[in-house]
């Protein structure tokens, strides 16, 4: 019989490890969001893993963000700026993280629950070593409605020209790559590690040629620093990719605590279409799913299709139907939560089994009422508490 767990305790700020060991004094002071959680309840009761979930609001739960590892080898400035994570930056260790089987478990009970979609995150993904072993454990998996899952991974596309044919093999549908300028300089000044754009490029084909398809490639479009990069990159898949490639451009958003986020550094949606449909006429497409991120618009032309994700101006919480499971074990229910659920917990000190997880997933989801960026919009200060950080969650 697993051991009963006190509701809802939280782990107090007495849990974070000191200061020396996770930062140097001289710099920026990050959230160190990761140590605090609550404690899920072992429930007495079980939950009956229909897939009919619904929270507070009335929102389903469809779409598992896993993030495998929270290291990256690139340094964006806007998920991961180099002065606060630098050689003295405590990454988690390898003990913290949870294993292939862990995550297989959990993922399956989530998939009993509803979850019809899982994202590979990070960090970046493919830094975890054997992350194929991974992919193949998790393509076994069915939704509760007898279906494979969508199997799907996010990554800054580096290491893709070695991993891309292995991954597809094990069992991965498709794959979204991050790419936020063609000019080297300006990605490069982004990525912050010198990375050149042509191995990006070449790790997107890598992709296509192993079968991965539609290969998304998504762009955090910054103003001032990488707007001027739209029509080319816009003009770059149209003409190279055609249909093959869909380029979604993200509004930078005010995730974490560490980017230095301004307002005046978004570039709308709105005018981001005006400016490509001025050069190629676009028209709009209606979602395929409910709860999509991105909206969609197609080239009159017929040269394709494109998206744009408006977190900032036009938030999409009311459909949200994502939830996010850390390195570590920790359930997030909003990309912009300041504390997570323990579950790696009830996995090892409560030892809790399937049905008794799959209970307290059931109790956490259907108390979940996060509509962070719909109350920002709307004026209300969403929290006063730090926020944790995209690339320990995933994005
Ligand atoms: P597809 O199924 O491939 O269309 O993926 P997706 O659009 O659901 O996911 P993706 O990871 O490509 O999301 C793209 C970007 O949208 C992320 O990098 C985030 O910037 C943003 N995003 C994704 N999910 C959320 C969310 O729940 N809230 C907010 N505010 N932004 C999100
Ligand atoms: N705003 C918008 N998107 C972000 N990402 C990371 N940080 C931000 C941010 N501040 C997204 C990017 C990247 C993915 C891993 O996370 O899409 O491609
Ligand atoms: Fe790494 Fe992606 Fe974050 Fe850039 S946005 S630092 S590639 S995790
Ligand atoms: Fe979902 Fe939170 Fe994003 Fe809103 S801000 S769409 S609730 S993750």
């Amino acid at each position: 019989m697993a051991k009963r767990m006190p509701h809802n305790v939280r782990m107090g700020e007495a849990s974070l490890p000191p200061p020396s060991q996770t930062r140097k004094a001289s710099v920026i002071p990050i959230a160190e969001q990761r140590h605090r959680a609550l404690l899920p309840r072992v429930p007495t009761h079980t939950h009956p893993a229909n897939g009919l979930l619904a929270d507070a609001l009335g929102r389903p739960l469809r779409d598992l963000r896993i993030s495998v590892t929270d290291r990256c080898n690139f340094r964006c400035s806007y998920c991961m700026p180099k002065e606060v994570f630098d050689r003295d930056y405590a990454f988690l260790p390898q003990t913290s993280l949870l294993s292939f089987e862990e995550i297989t478990r959990l993922a399956r009970v989530f998939a009993s629950h509803g979850v019809k979609k899982i994202r590979l995150t990070g960090g970046e993904p493919t830094l975890r070593k054997h992350l194929d072993v991974l992919v193949g454990m998790l393509a076994e998996l069915r939704g509760a409605d007898g279906e494979p899952l969508d199997l799907t991974l996010t990554t800054n596309g580096s290491l893709l020209t070695k991993k891309a044919k292995a991954l597809a093999e094990a069992g991965l549908k498709r794959i979204t790559v991050s790419l936020d300028a063609l000019d080297d300089a300006i990605f490069q000044r982004m990525n912050d590690v010198e990375f050149p754009v042509a191995d990006v490029l070449a790790g997107i084909d890598a992709a296509l040629a192993a079968g991965l398809s539609p290969v998304k490639v998504n762009m955090v479009v910054k103003r001032g620093t990488n707007d001027g990069e739209i029509l080319p990159m816009a003009r770059w898949f149209r003409e190279h990719y055609g249909g093959a490639v869909v380029l979604r451009f993200i509004e930078y958003m005010d995730v974490g605590e560490t980017n230095g986020w301004r307002m005046d550094h978004v570039l709308p949606s709105r005018e981001l279409i005006e400016r490509i449909g001025s050069v190629y006429p676009l028209q709009p497409i209606s979602a395929q799913t409910d709860g999509e991120t991105a909206e969609r618009w197609r080239y009159a032309d017929g040269g394709g299709e494109i998206g744009v994700i408006s977190s900032v101006t036009q938030a999409f919480c009311r459909d949200c139907n994502r939830a996010r499971l850390s390195t570590e074990g920790k359930l997030y229910l909003c990309l912009f939560a300041t504390q997570g659920h323990d579950l790696r917990h009830l996995l090892r000190e409560a030892t809790a089994s399937d049905e008794q997880i799959g209970g307290a997933l059931a109790d956490i989801w259907t108390q979940r009422s996060d509509r962070y960026s719909e109350l920002r919009s709307a004026g209300v200060a969403p929290t006063a508490e730090r926020k944790v950080e995209m690339h320990y969650i995933g994005g």
